[in-house]
Parts: C-alpha cells; structure tokens; sequence
C-alpha cells in the first residue's frame, strides 16, 4: 500500500532553506510538507557552524524564529586578516552599519524545526525521496519511509532544498552532477578544541605556510582550520603538529590550547547550476549550487533563494500570476554569482595553491594591501561579508 499526500507546496529537504520556506509559505496560509531522510536527532545533533548575515537574521527575527535578544549575543562586529607580518582589521559598523552573527546551523535547525511543530507541521522525517516524477495532478515526489512504507506526495509545486546530491535536480536537468564547477587544490583541516577564545574575533590569515582560521563556537569551545592537501588523511598529523599549523597563522596571539575532540578534512568546490527549474520543479540552496567556506557565503545564499521563492509562490496563489516563478531562474541567480565571486575571491587571495609562484605570492599580498590599506577597498570586503540586501524582502 502506497501513502498518497496532496499538499500545495512539496518540499524536499529539512535543512535551513526549506524549513524556513516552508515557515514563510505557512504565515501567508499556503500550505508545505517538508521531507527528509534523515531523523530529527540527526538534523539537529549534526554540529556545524554558519555566519549569519545581519538580512537573513532580520529575517528569522522578523518571522519569530529567534528573538532579537537572543541573536544579538551572538554578534561580531569585525574580522581580522592577518599577512605580510600585518593585522588589519575590518570594522563592519563603521563601514558598512551591520554586523554578522556567528550562529550554529544546527541550531537554526532547531528553532526552525520547533517552529514547523508550533504551528502544527512537522516535516516528515526518516522520509527518503527516491525521485520526482510528472503526476497527473503536478509533480510528484516519491519514495519509501523508515518503516520500508512506499509514500508519494503529489504538489503543485515541487522544491528541491535537498543540498548537493539533490534527486530533485535529476529532475530539472535530466543529470545528477551537470552545472558549472570549479575544484581547488586545497582544503581545510579543522579541529574543535576544548579550550577558551584565542581571539574576540574571527581571524583569517594567509601566510606562507597558508591559510589558517581561528573561529570559535562559544566560550568553552574553538574551532580553527589550517589549508591542507584536501586528499590528506585525518590522522596524519599529530595534535603538535596541528597546534604547530595554526600558530603559524597568527604571530599576535598565543592560541589557547586544549584537548582535541573532532577532527576533519573539508574538501571545497565552487559549484553553479544555471538551469533552476522545469515545469513546476524548483531547486534552491546547496541543490543549485556550493561555494567554499572562506566567505562563509553558504546558508546566505540558500536564504536569498528561499526569498525569491516565497515572493513567487505568495504572488502565484494570491493572484493567479506566475511572473515571479518566471523570472525566479534570473533573479537568483544573480546573487548565486556574486556570492560565488565572493567566495571565490576571498578563497583565491587568502590560500596558497601548492603551485603558487613568486610572482603569484607577490601580487596576492599587493591584493591584501588593496584590500585594506583603502577605504574603498574595506568597505568591498565588508558589504560582501555582511551580505548585500536581499532583493525580494516581502517576507513579513
Ligand atoms: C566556522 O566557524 O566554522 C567558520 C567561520 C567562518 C568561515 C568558515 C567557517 O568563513
């Protein structure tokens, strides 16, 4: 026996970007079901860390995801580069009047997914989407939950949110892995460490040994990454040997060290799909396209896709106008190539490629003094860190 669901909007995917689209849709009465494979004690125990930019907080502030009081705890109101010998700092009040907030992601998660249970939803977890088929009544997803049950949620709409091996995009583009991708010759290897802050603010430095990042999660716990070969096995280093890395980023603090307790290697790939949609299938986020950390463009990006959708979709059911879905492809994807230019440039200017010469090492530092020696060149810097407004902001 097959589960049928009728919904209006079927979303796929149970990460920031479809459950915040689905919490938009709700406030304006259009009805979702969200879907994922994975349980709930898996979505919300994965640790992983984002820089929130100060449009996408308005956001979750603004649909009372999370309360003001609560994100402003969370604030950094600059970021430090470090090369050359030099520290520079970036003052983002001061160049751009915002400021970013270092929020877990699965903490996101958290308050998003009891907001979808609040309002009486719950996404439909340990649901494993097999592929989106043409129903005889819209798209279609199907698959089979953990009890081995086969379901299909037929929707007018379909939303691929299911990240970078998304099924829906199997859909959309007739390929799995099509789309426009650029690999790097590096990755990061990160620790969590159980120790004090090093620094107040996040510090990125580039070196010749190459890039390292002292990050943090909260007053007890660290997070540091230092460029590595993204092929290198995990424990081919000793805890010295990592300490030793990282502290050769950053001549101006002693790290505070601690014992480590994860280990991982982060391979990074820049990634753009530019076909966003077919009929009434729609991808967004990390199912359109991936950029590497460096920026910490990433759960941004996916916001800036959510809001375009959410004008779209209101605009379609309140008036019948299918204008914004139309025009939903171009208008994403305009931020989804800046953001990736970001991204890009800031991976670029701060790593070491392993066949980096002379020339390109001396004409990277001159970058960073461009960079931050003008105010012009600050102020570049900083808007793209604290993220450009987003465009459709009929979310309320
Ligand atoms: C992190 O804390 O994991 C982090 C922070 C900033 C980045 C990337 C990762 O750009």
């Amino acid at each position: 026996m097959t589960i049928s669901i009728r919904t209006q909007v079927g979303i796929l995917g149970a990460g920031p970007a479809g459950l915040q689209l689905a919490h938009l849709l709700q406030r304006a009465g259009i009805d979702s079901v969200v879907i994922d494979g994975r349980s709930r004690e898996d979505i919300e125990g994965t640790v992983k860390a984002g820089i929130l930019e100060a449009p996408a907080v308005e956001v979750l502030v603004d649909t009372d995801v999370v309360t003001r009081d609560y994100v402003e705890t969370m604030r950094h109101d600059g970021i430090e580069f470090h090369f050359d010998g030099h520290a520079h700092r970036f003052d983002f009040p001061a160049l751009t009047g915002k400021g970013v907030y270092l929020y877990p992601q699965h903490e996101v998660l958290k308050d998003q997914i009891k907001a979808r249970v609040a309002a009486g939803v719950t996404p439909l977890f340990e649901h494993l989407a097999d592929k989106v088929v043409d129903g005889s009544n819209g798209p279609m997803i199907v698959g089979k939950n953990a009890q081995g049950e086969a379901f299909e949620i037929s929707a007018d709409f379909v939303i691929g949110a299911d990240g970078s091996m998304s099924i829906a995009r199997e859909y959309v583009t007739g390929n799995k892995f099509s789309g426009m991708a650029r690999e790097y010759p590096f990755g990061w290897y990160g620790i969590l460490v159980e120790a004090p802050p090093s620094s107040e603010e996040l510090i990125y430095s580039r070196s010749e040994e190459g890039f390292v990042l002292i990050s943090t999660r909260d007053e007890h716990i660290q997070r540091m990454y230092f460029q590595c070969d993204p092929n290198m096995d995990v424990n081919a280093v000793t805890d010295e040997q990592i300490w030793d890395k990282l502290q050769a980023g950053v001549s101006t603090h002693e790290l505070k060290r601690g014992p480590i307790f994860r280990k991982d290697v982060l391979k990074f790939r820049s990634y753009v799909h530019d076909s966003l949609r077919k009929n009434k299938v729609f991808l967004m986020g990390d199912a359109a396209h991936t950029v590497p950390p460096t920026g910490a463009k990433g759960l941004n990006l996916a916001f800036s896709d959510v809001l375009w959708l959410n004008r779209a979709l209101r605009e379609y059911y309140r008036s019948g106008s299918e204008q914004f879905l139309d025009s939903y492809q171009e208008d994403a994807l305009k931020r989804i190539w800046k953001a990736t230019n970001y991204s890009y440039m800031m991976t670029t200017m701060l790593h070491i490629a392993p066949d980096a010469t002379d020339f390109d090492k001396k004409r990277q530092v001159a970058d960073l003094y461009s960079h931050t020696e003008s105010l012009a060149g600050q102020t570049y810097i900083a808007e793209g860190y604290v993220g450009w407004d987003y465009s459709a902001d009929d979310w309320r």
